[in-house]
């Protein structure tokens, strides 16, 4: 590794947009070096004029454009097998969410990771919200005591039609409905806040509006933590949060914290409210120059596949959850320690 990585970008549609803007704001970190995409004016439209080499076959990109890791912005079901071929060819790897869609690809990946050592970096840019990361500061200072609930929501109008829905219409191709696609980011967020492992859950999921949908469009998830923490996720793309509802909150035994995702208010008992105000970044750069920082200096990533494969498994037990109409346990895969 030099002082710069080297990044292959693994599908330019829609989101790659917002991580090659991550690359051109972190020019003294990353190299935008390549891009694979079979559609040839996506990749072109992501390379601008900038001087890059298109590939229409990742597998080619990552034999041939020297490489030190690749960002892959992929349709869900075809992450597994990139972050494979790119873990074995020695490259690290930025991921956008889902990590991947079963188990079983769940294993392989933790498998490929262990036997390359490869950095395997979850896309999970809400983390880089200036009012999350104070958050997670304050809990980790012990601020609220034992937390006992945490609260995540993340839901909108979602004007998708059975033709703009493409692959997110389909359970073969996207894994399931809303839950495993925006549901992806709340359920990623209690984590980071639960601080802890996952064990069970129970869900109701719903399909309220988009009836053409394979899979729900909410979802309401209830999730236990090792450490006692209770967590409730909202999401849908059937109706936006209603006024003043939170991004997330919490609340322990020494107080309380709720956000609108920009700014943050928590009080401790008997003091009076704090109010912070945060400037909004760019979160998906920051989680690239994150990731780049990560990789020049060895820290380990907030979320790496561990924390993903741990987000799968919430996703997936309030799958079977809302099948059998039972609690779920949340299934863990072994992954060896990284
Ligand atoms: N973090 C966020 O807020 C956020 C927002 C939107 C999407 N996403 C995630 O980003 C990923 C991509 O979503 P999107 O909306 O950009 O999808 P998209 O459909 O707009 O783009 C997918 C791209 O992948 C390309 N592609 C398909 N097969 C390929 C292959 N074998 N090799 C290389 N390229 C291939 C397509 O041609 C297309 O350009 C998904 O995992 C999605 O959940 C994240």
């Amino acid at each position: 590794m030099t002082d710069k990585i080297r990044i292959g970008l693994v599908g330019a549609g829609g989101i790659a947009g917002a991580h090659v803007a991550g690359y051109r704001r972190n020019p003294e970190a990353v190299v935008f070096a390549a891009i694979a995409d079979p559609v040839r004016e996506n990749a072109e439209r992501r390379r601008g004029d900038d001087d890059v080499a298109i590939y229409d076959d990742y597998r080619t990109m990552i034999a041939e454009a020297e490489l030190d890791a690749v960002d892959i912005c992929l349709p869900h079901h075809l992450h597994a097998d990139a972050i494979i071929a790119a873990a074995e060819a020695g490259l690290h790897v930025l991921c956008e969410k889902p990590l991947c869609l079963t188990l079983a690809e769940a294993q392989a990946i933790s498998e490929v990771a262990a036997r390359t050592g490869v950095t395997i970096m979850c896309a999970h840019n809400q983390l880089y919200f200036p009012a999350v990361a104070e958050t997670k500061r304050l809990l980790t200072e012990g601020t609220f005591g034992t937390v006992y609930e945490v609260r995540t929501t993340d839901s909108f109008y979602n004007d998708f039609t059975p033709e703009s829905m493409g692959w997110r219409a389909h359970a073969s191709t996207a894994g399931g409905g809303e839950l495993i696609d925006t549901g992806y980011h709340p359920v990623y967020l209690l984590q980071h806040l639960a601080g802890a492992v996952p064990t069970e859950v129970t869900a109701m999921l719903s399909r309220h509006r988009l009836g053409f949908m394979e899979g729900e469009d909410s979802a309401q998830v209830l999730v236990r933590y090792e450490n006692g923490v209770v967590g409730h996720v909202t999401t849908s793309w059937a109706y936006p949060a209603a006024p003043g509802t939170e991004k997330f909150s919490l609340v322990g035994s020494e107080g309380s914290l709720s956000s609108d995702g920009v700014s943050l208010t928590y009080q401790l008992r008997g003091q009076d409210p704090v109010t912070m105000k945060f400037d909004p970044v760019h979160d998906i750069a920051a989680a690239v120059a994150d990731f780049a920082r990560c990789l020049l200096t060895g820290d380990r990533p907030m979320h790496t596949h561990v924390e993903g494969i741990d987000v799968l498994g919430v996703i997936l037990a309030a799958y079977e959850s809302d099948r059998t109409r039972a609690f779920a346990p949340v299934t863990r895969v072994a992954v060896p320690a990284r």
